[in-house]
């Protein structure tokens, strides 16, 4: 891994043998980008690929260049207005109402490792080794402003990680209309662009179009990253497909608003952006002042979608989520929401939680409903204190007996919210987001918390931190259920509005740093309304996040699948729910909806006490399977075999490192009649290995059997004969010859 700086060219070339990104600085000292892609040699210059020459008489020359048209060049962090009519990266509105800048190279640094991002999300190195660092450091003069664009290589992975700083060492304050995170020009626009779409319950859907000139992208301006769009978008070459061809995936670590939007330019250049969305931005840095933009991370893969998503997924998994639930086995669990909504007293919750724990759970997470007045959606969100008409001795209380019975305890929070009917809003009705003598729009009764307020950050982490310090409690589950309209906050000043919604975030932030370093050994599981917040910001604090509220098997395929396009399944909260399936009326086989949820992190969300004794058999077998596999599931390398998008199967399998075990699910929705034989290509196996399926000592094939052949699927291997929604699992394991 090296960064190499040609003083003569002018050239920055950052390469690990995977990739190469190279980087010039410009004949006016703005700073262009020559390549990203697969490593290419070194070479002292790069010049030739600048493709900035002047393509027509009437161009638009920079300062009276004539070889320079910012318009035709491919840039690290352009600016709007001196020759680029494109979308630019970076905007400032001076004091004199100019938006026009111009930063030049003034300097730059290269060092070992990576530095953290003071108070925002950001992937890391364990040891100095495992990256190396550019800073370039660009000035301009008019204004007195300094940008520092920062570049991360990591030695194993074909990854760069960017963001940039602003810092004004002027006299004038000057306002920040844009600072995205990263842009990324390349030389054409044979791509189709990839991004997970959807709403609540059917979040991170699959969606791919070609590219076109003018502009395409995705965004959310809701106030959290949302379950209508993901901070992701791929470019993928048109024959590109799970496991060959090339693709760039660009993802953000951001929680709030962000744009990711795509350009191709009139002589097909495209342009790609990523950050926090410019509308309802605005920030004012004041002399001395500086911004940190979040983190962009920049994967390269030539070995098509499943390529891109196992290098998000190991790092994601393993420098982006961090404490000691890392690594760690995730604790099989049930949540009693869809069991008992709202309507629980303590002696159902042991029902439950007892007979969870005969058939074999390790944790027991209570939902809504358990703090002040709290017996419906319409009362008591902010008032973190015990509903003791529902639970006499208190969440302390119950967490002892749960203990006690030998499992651990889990809690419900929803720590930004409040309903208009709780003591906190009485008590502070000034401490919602809303605009002054205006209607507030409630959504699911609640109302947002002005968490950019420090004094509201610092409420709600003292009532939290109470409960957390005085219960024996190993997890909690942080919702939030709504998005922010009417933002505003009564806590900033009339030019200070255009903070509001990245302040609101930073505040979240603030909050999980506090409650992750005190209550280390908590276990924290993000949600809001199921996925709507499912992003790599948060997974920074919380290291698996509720996937969507929508548990029904066969939904859950597309959602899991969508979602695994980054994200690792140690991420993915997955549950076994009742059925007819609360959410789309659904019956599928209990064993299916195991052998979906499996593939996440897993538990389960129903009454076991309804179940028969059969059932109950066989969630105590699921228990113990999900046991002696978890560690498989989420360390292993993933691979997506089978689209829910395409036809009527859908596969995916995992491989430990050493290539000596996998276990693969195989799922059909709707039976055919009459149907064509079937066979699953496998990936990823040892091709000379011999493996045996399922434990049958009669069934061994090897690797490359199993990968160029394919397994031969039977109808009646799968679970209810292969009937609509049945579904099998093959657990492969070496043996000798
Ligand atoms: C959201 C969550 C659910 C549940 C309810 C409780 O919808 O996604 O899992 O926690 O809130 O109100």
């Amino acid at each position: 891994m090296a960064i190499i700086y040609h003083e003569k060219s002018g050239e920055f070339h950052l390469t690990n043998g995977h990739i190469s990104y190279v980087m010039n600085i410009l004949a006016n000292k703005q700073i262009g980008n020559l390549y990203f892609g697969r490593a290419i040699t070194d070479q002292d210059d790069f010049g030739h690929l600048l493709e900035g020459g002047l393509k027509a008489l009437a161009a638009y020359v920079f300062e009276d260049d004539y070889q320079l048209s910012l318009q035709y060049t491919k840039q690290e962090y352009p600016a709007y207005g001196a020759t680029d009519f494109r979308y630019p990266a970076v905007e400032i509105k001076q004091e004199n109402g100019s938006r026009i800048t111009h930063f030049q190279y003034q300097g730059h640094q290269v060092f070992q490792g990576k530095k953290k991002l003071p108070g925002l999300p950001a992937t890391y190195v364990e040891n100095d080794t495992e990256a190396e660092t550019l800073e370039i450091t660009l000035y301009d003069e008019v204004i007195d402003a300094e940008l520092i664009l920062s570049y991360t290589i990591f030695s194993h992975l074909p990854v760069i990680t960017r963001h940039v700083l602003f810092r004004n060492r002027g006299t004038s304050t000057w306002n920040i209309t844009r600072a995205l995170s990263a842009c990324m020009d390349l030389p054409d626009p044979e791509f189709e662009m990839l991004h997970l779409a959807g709403a609540w319950s059917r979040e991170r859907h699959v969606k791919i179009r070609k590219l076109e000139q003018g502009v395409q992208g995705i965004y959310s301006l809701r106030g959290a990253s949302s379950a209508e769009h993901n901070p992701f978008l791929a470019l993928k070459r048109p024959g590109t497909d799970e496991f060959s061809g090339e693709v760039y995936g660009f993802s953000l670590v951001y929680s709030g608003n962000f744009l990711a939007q795509v350009e191709v330019d009139t002589h097909d250049a495209t342009r790609v952006l990523l950050g926090i969305h410019p509308d309802q931005f605005e920030w004012p840095l004041a002399p001395g002042e500086v911004f940190q933009t979040p983190e962009a991370v920049l994967v390269h893969s030539n070995q098509g979608l499943n390529g891109m998503s196992q290098t998000f997924h190991q790092l994601f998994r393993t420098r982006l989520a961090r404490g000691q639930w890392r690594d760690r086995e995730r604790p099989i669990l049930i949540n009693n929401w869809e069991a008992t909504s709202f309507d629980f007293d303590e002696a159902k919750i042991l029902q439950l939680a007892g007979r969870a724990r005969e058939l074999g759970v390790e944790l027991f997470v209570l939902d809504d409903g358990w703090f002040g007045a709290r017996n419906h959606d319409r009362a008591g969100l902010g008032d973190w204190v015990d509903n003791t008409q529902k639970l006499p001795g208190g969440i302390r209380g119950l967490a002892a007996k749960i203990e006690a019975m030998g499992m651990k305890f889990g809690l419900w929070f929803e720590p930004e919210m409040v309903n208009k009917d709780s003591d906190l809003y009485r008590m502070h009705p000034d401490w919602i987001l809303h605009t002054p003598e205006r209607a507030a729009s409630p959504s699911r009764n609640q109302f947002v918390l002005d968490f950019s307020r420090k004094e509201v950050v610092d409420y709600i982490y003292t009532s939290m931190s109470k409960v957390l310090r005085e219960a024996a409690i190993s997890y909690v589950k942080w919702d939030m259920n709504r998005y922010i309209t009417e933002c505003y906050s009564l806590g900033l000043s009339a030019g200070e509005q255009g903070k509001v919604f990245h302040q609101y975030i930073l505040g979240v932030y603030d909050l999980y740093e506090r409650l992750t370093s005190e209550f280390p050994h908590i276990l924290f599981e993000s949600c809001s309304s199921g996925g709507a917040r499912f992003d790599p910001g948060i997974l920074y604090y919380a290291p698996q996040t509720w996937t969507s509220d929508d548990t029904d098997a066969m939904e859950r395929l597309k959602i899991q699948y969508g979602t695994s396009m980054l994200y690792p399944l140690s991420s993915m909260g997955a549950h076994v729910s009742e059925v007819p399936n609360q959410q789309v009326g659904r019956v599928t086989p209990l064993e299916t909806r195991a052998n979906v949820a499996y593939f996440g992190a897993f538990g389960y969300e129903l009454d076991l006490n309804l179940l028969t004794a059969e059932e109950a058999e066989v969630v105590a077998e699921q228990i113990k399977l999900a046991k002696r596999h978890r560690r498989l599931i989420h360390q292993g390398l993933f691979y997506r075999l089978k689209s829910p998008f395409q036809g009527q199967a859908t596969a995916w399998m995992v491989v430990d490192k050493a290539m000596n075990e996998a276990l693969v699910g195989y799922y059909q929705v709707l039976n055919g009649v009459n149907e064509g034989w079937k066979r699953l290509k496998l990936m990823g196996l040892q091709p000379d290995t011999l493996y045996q399926v399922n434990g049958n000592p009669g069934r061994l094939h090897y690797g490359d059997e199993l990968m160029y052949a394919g397994l031969v699927i039977k109808k009646n291997e799968l679970c209810a004969n292969g009937a609509d929604f049945s579904s099998t699992l093959f657990h492969l394991q070496r043996v000798e010859a």
